[in-house]
């Protein structure tokens, strides 16, 4: 749906050069929630915004629907446009137009008549769950309305793709899931391709598919959200990934963990983490079974990406005549990333 190829965009100020991409290529296939994940500075509003040509890239190619986009005249552009909406950090709504005048905009802009844009607004507004705020004005909707009034904006052109900058970071936890749901809903429902922006790793663990790390202008890794993060290659790949997974022992529970008294058996407390189909229970008891060894889970922590589980488990193996051992190098064996807290 969306090829980018070379994409290098510099933008030219007063105090010299910044190169904002560099030689960027991606492919987002029709029907992706894709997400593009960076830091601040990093280039991702750059990158939404050369989609649409809302920023003319430097050098590069972009692909959308089959059509390069910047060989297009400023007719073509404005045409093939209305198949790509765009959604905002901060809405952009009409203050002194209310809901339905907001979302008949765009639809009043490309002439069509006033049954045929009531109608659309009708379902569209439906579709976002707003249909009694219609005669509202955008002051006196809350920030997740004025989003679902964006949205439904968007979406009136019957776009095929549908960029999102930072649509959800000026919400509260609750009001982004809803957004988020909703999101995935449309995605759903009529198929869009999703390509959407953000800082925050729980809008790429909740909906999206594919995700793209982007750091200081250039694309460092991308593919399937769960193999990118069950297997970060990069420093920023792995923090935004800790910033989701609680993957450090609290201080408090290293205190315990050294004041453990094993008794007569030996024991060892290992930490290990997950993801994807090992998931660490049953291992764990199939593991107390073949080795008759005991297991305390001391802490524990499991969190999902797109339905895969991944997490942190501490767990205290007690056995005799080396069993914990043995089973530790079992753990390990199943592929499981497994490391020794304290040996007693
Ligand atoms: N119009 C502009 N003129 C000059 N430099 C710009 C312009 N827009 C962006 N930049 C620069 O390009 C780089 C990338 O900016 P961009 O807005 O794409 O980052 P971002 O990843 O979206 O950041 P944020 O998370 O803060 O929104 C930054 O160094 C920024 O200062
Ligand atoms: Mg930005």
């Amino acid at each position: 749906m969306i090829r980018i190829r070379n994409l290098t965009k510099v933008y030219s100020t007063a105090s010299g050069h910044i190169k904002a991409l560099d030689s960027v290529n991606l492919d987002i296939e029709k029907g992706d929630i894709f997400g593009i994940i960076g830091l601040s500075g990093a280039g991702k509003s750059t990158l939404l915004r050369c989609i649409n040509l809302l920023e003319k890239p430097t050098s590069g190619s972009i692909e959308v629907d089959g059509v390069e986009m910047t060989r297009l005249s400023p007719r073509e552009l404005k045409e093939m446009r209305k198949k790509i909406g765009m959604v905002f950090q901060h809405f952009n709504l009409l203050s002194s137009r209310t809901v339905r005048e907001n979302v008949a905009f765009p639809l009043e802009i490309s002439g069509f008549d006033r049954k045929t844009i009531n109608k659309k607004v009708e379902d569209l507004l439906e579709l976002v769950g707003l249909s009694e705020k219609a005669e509202i004005y955008p002051s006196q909707l809350s920030g997740g309305q004025k989003q679902r009034v964006g949205i439904a904006r968007a979406l009136a052109s019957d776009p095929k793709v549908l960029l999102c900058d930072e649509a959800t970071s000026a919400l509260d936890p609750e009001t982004t899931m809803s957004i988020l749901n909703l999101l995935k809903d449309i995605n759903k429902k009529l198929g869009i391709t999703m390509v959407i922006i953000t800082h925050e790793m729980n809008v790429i663990k909740q909906i999206c598919n594919k995700v793209a790390v982007i750091e200081k202008s250039r694309v460092v890794e991308h593919g399937p959200t769960i193999e990118v993060f069950s297997n970060p290659r990069t420093e920023t790949a792995r923090n935004f990934l800790k910033s989701i997974a609680f993957s450090q022992i609290p201080e408090e529970l290293k205190t315990r963990i050294n004041a453990l008294n094993h008794g007569h058996l030996e024991g060892r407390v290992v930490k290990i983490d997950f993801f994807g189909e090992i998931t660490a229970r049953p291992v764990i008891s199939g593991i107390v079974k073949k080795f008759g060894v005991d297991a305390n889970i001391l802490y524990g922590n499991i969190d999902h990406i797109q339905g895969t589980p991944f997490g942190t488990l501490v767990v205290e193996f007690l056995g005799k005549n080396g069993t914990a051992d043995r089973a530790l190098q079992h753990l390990k064996d199943l592929g499981l990333d497994v490391e020794v807290v304290e040996n007693g």
